[in-house]
C-alpha cells in the first residue's frame, strides 16, 4: 500500500499467525493489545499471543462481543477500558484479530487512543482480507446510519493468513466473495471473468484460488486508495453496491443481513440503475447477477417500503448538494460516481425488491 511515509505491506500466505518473522512490523519494546471477539479469540488468540511474546514485553488482550450489532460506542469503550486498565501507552501496538467488525472497531480505537497509536490488521474473514483491513477506513455504526462515526487511520501492516479461512462459516465465505466479485466490474473485467471461471474453486476454499482472489483484490484496492486515500472522489468507486447495501443493513437492523449479502443485492440494484441510465449493457448486468446467484448471495432486495430506501440513502456519505450519488458502472470494468433522481431510483428498487409468492 503505497502512501509515502505511511506505506505498508499487505502480506498474504499460510501459517502467518505463527510466523511473525514473515511480516515486517515496527520493532517494538512496548506493550501489545490484541483486540478480538468471542468467536475468533478461542480459535486464534493464544497462537498470536505466543507469537508476539518475543516482540513485546507485555501482551494483553480484550475480547469484544461478536456481531455487527455490537459495532458501537459501548464496544469501542471496552477497548479503551482494556487499554487504560493495562496501563498502555502511546507506543502500545493494537493487533486487530478478526473480521471487519473487529478491524473497524480496533482501528478506530487506535486512531483515538492517546490521539493515535499504531495498529496491525490480522483479518480472519475473506471479506476483511480482500477489503476492510486495507486502506485505513475505521468506524462504528450509529443507530441512524452505517459507519457514520470514524476516522482514517492506516495500519502498519496487514497480515492475511489464508489458513484462518478454514474455520470460516460457509455463509461468511460467500459474503466475502461479494466483495471479491465487486472488484471486476469496477476496475478489471478480466478479473471478473476469472472469478466466473474459478467460483467453484473459491467456494471449495482451494488455496491457489484464494491466494489469487485475495492478492488481486488487495492490489486493486491499494491502487485506488493510493490515488485517493481520503475519498475526495475516486475511492468512492469501491462503494459499488454500498449505497443500496447500507440502506438494506440499516433498514433491516444491523446484523440481519451480512454486510456482503447487502452489498450483493446492492450491486444488482446499482447495475440495474446503470443500465436504466444507458451506461451499461444489460448482458453485463445479467452476468453479474448470475455470478452472485451462483455464489448463493441475495440478488433481490428485501421488501422494505420504497420510501424507507430513499430516506436511508439520504444519509449516504457521497450525498452532495441535496443529491444522492451512486457508484455506477460506465461499461465493463469502469465505475463512476453519478447522481440519480429519486423517481428512477424508486423504479429500480421496485424492480429488484423480493416478491413474496
Ligand atoms: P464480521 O467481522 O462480523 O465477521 C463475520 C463473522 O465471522 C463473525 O461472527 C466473526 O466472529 C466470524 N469470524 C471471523 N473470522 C473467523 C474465522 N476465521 N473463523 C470462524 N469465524 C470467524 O464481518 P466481516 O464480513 O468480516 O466484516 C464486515 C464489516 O466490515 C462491516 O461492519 C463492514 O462495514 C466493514 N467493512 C469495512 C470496510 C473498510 O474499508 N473499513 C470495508 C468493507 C467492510
Ligand atoms: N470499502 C470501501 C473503502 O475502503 O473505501
Amino acid at each position: 500500500m503505497d502512501l509515502g511515509e505511511r506505506s505498508y505491506d499487505v502480506v498474504i500466505g499460510c501459517g502467518l499467525l505463527d510466523e511473525p518473522s514473515a511480516w515486517r512490523s515496527p520493532a517494538s519494546d512496548a506493550s501489545a493489545m490484541i483486540v478480538s471477539n468471542s468467536t475468533v479469540a478461542p480459535l486464534y488468540l493464544e497462537r498470536l499471543a505466543r507469537s508476539l511474546q518475543g516482540r513485546h514485553y507485555r501482551v494483553h488482550s480484550v475480547e469484544l462481543p461478536d456481531g455487527e450489532q455490537h459495532k458501537d460506542w459501548s464496544t469501542l469503550n471496552k477497548v479503551f477500558d482494556a487499554l487504560l486498565d493495562a496501563r498502555c501507552e502511546r507506543a502500545t501496538t493494537l493487533y486487530a484479530l478478526g473480521g471487519g467488525v473487529v478491524g473497524d472497531v480496533a482501528g478506530f480505537a487506535a486512531a483515538c487512543f492517546m490521539r493515535g497509536v499504531p495498529y496491525i490488521q490480522l483479518p480472519t474473514t475473506l471479506l476483511a482480507q480482500v477489503d476492510s483491513s486495507v486502506g485505513g477506513k475505521t468506524a462504528i455504526n450509529h443507530a441512524l446510519g452505517k459507519n457514520m462515526i470514524g476516522a482514517f487511520h492506516q495500519p502498519r501492516v496487514v497480515v492475511c493468513d489464508l489458513d484462518t479461512l478454514s474455520t470460516l462459516p460457509d455463509r461468511e465465505l460467500r459474503a466475502g466473495l461479494a466483495e471479491v466479485i465487486k472488484y471486476g466490474p469496477i476496475a478489471d473485467w478480466a478479473f471478473f471473468e476469472w472469478t466466473e471461471r474459478h467460483l467453484d474453486d473459491l467456494l471449495a476454499r482451494e488455496r491457489p484460488a484464494l491466494l489469487h482472489a485475495v492478492g488481486r483484490s488487495c492490489e486493486i484496492k491499494a491502487d485506488i486508495v493510493a490515488r485517493d486515500e481520503r475519498e475526495g472522489g475516486l475511492r468512492a468507486v469501491l462503494n459499488f453496491g454500498h449505497t443500496f447495501g447500507h440502506a438494506i443493513e440499516a433498514g433491516l437492523g444491523f446484523g440481519t443481513w451480512l454486510h456482503g449479502e447487502a452489498v450483493a443485492a446492492g450491486m444488482v440494484m446499482a447495475a440495474a440503475l446503470s443500465v436504466r441510465l444507458g451506461m451499461l449493457d444489460s448482458e453485463a448486468a445479467a452476468r453479474l447477477t448470475s455470478l452472485l446467484a451462483r455464489c448463493g448471495l441475495p440478488v433481490q432486495a428485501p421488501a422494505l417500503a420504497i420510501e424507507r430506501y430513499i430516506e436511508l440513502m439520504r444519509l449516504d456519505k457521497k450525498r452532495r448538494d441535496g443529491e444522492t450519488r451512486f457508484t455506477l458502472l460506465e461499461g465493463r470494468g469502469r465505475a463512476v460516481i453519478h447522481p440519480a433522481d429519486d423517481a428512477l431510483v424508486r423504479e429500480v428498487v421496485a424492480q429488484t425488491i423480493r416478491r413474496s409468492t
